[in-house]
């Protein structure tokens, strides 16, 4: 009699890998999600490169996805408006991105499927409750925004370059150039006043503060509010793939 041949256990897929990328006007940061959005790895973080061009940044995230290990698919958090994979603004990195195909070519470089979103939205994902009107705003080199609608985004929301105070941006006025300039002290009693205007505005339910200079926070902000940290900005890219 033959012997029965029995089929070789089936192993379950391994489970998806993202890479979540978050470029910022200084610092790129990166590490590994698992399927349900759990980091895998300690974030890495390297210094932008200046000038903050197209290929020195490609360059940069080529050589810090090398010592991430294995991944399937990418999340990219870039600080400007994001178009379909396309980036539309820089105002932190450089005049050459305007209308560069970032998700194309960064995909081919790394041969895998990459998303793109700008880097308050992705920093927004990581950090909402999905319930009601919820603003995100982070502060870093620049200032990012987002607003989601019981977790549905509002893409690309820049307040970053409205008018706050006579005719100065929040950007202008709240960035880490201001930071630096008027003190600490300072920027948190501006902050202060941008979070009551922003409040006015948007009547959202809950206030999020990110970015790198959050933790430079040392004023006691309305109990709507709550300071995220800045990995939220990784963290968030797991939901760029929610279909
Ligand atoms: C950009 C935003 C970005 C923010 C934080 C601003 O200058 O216009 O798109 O989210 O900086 O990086």
């Amino acid at each position: 009699m033959e012997p029965t041949r029995q089929a070789p256990p089936k192993m379950p897929p391994r489970p998806v890998r993202t890479l979540a990328l978050d470029i910022g006007g200084t610092g790129i940061k990166a590490l590994i999600l698992s399927a349900t959005g759990k980091p895998l790895t300690e974030r890495a973080r390297v210094k932008t490169p200046r000038p903050a061009t197209p290929g020195a940044v490609l360059n940069t995230i080529t050589e810090m996805v090398n010592a991430q290990g294995k991944f399937d698919r990418v999340s990219v958090g870039f600080p400007g408006v994001v178009r379909r994979g396309v980036t539309i603004t820089a105002p932190n990195l450089d005049g050459n991105w305007r209308g560069y195909k970032l998700a194309d070519v960064l995909s081919k470089k790394l041969g895998k499927p990459i998303r793109v979103a700008n880097d308050a939205d992705v920093q927004g994902y990581g950090a909402i409750s999905s319930q009601g009107v919820e603003l995100v705003i982070t502060l870093g080199t620049g200032m990012g925004s987002a607003l989601f609608v019981d977790g549905r985004l509002v893409p690309n929301l820049e307040m970053a370059h409205h008018p706050f105070q006579r005719g100065r941006t929040y950007e202008e006025l709240l960035g880490d150039k201001a930071r630096k300039k008027i003190g600490k002290k300072k920027w948190n009693k501006r902050l202060v006043r941008a979070i009551r205007t922003l409040e006015h505005l948007f009547n959202y339910d809950r206030l999020y503060v990110g970015g790198g200079n959050a933790k430079k926070i040392v004023v006691k902000l309305p109990s709507n509010t709550r300071i995220v940290e800045n990995v939220a900005g990784l963290l968030g890219g797991i939901a760029l793939w929610r279909d």
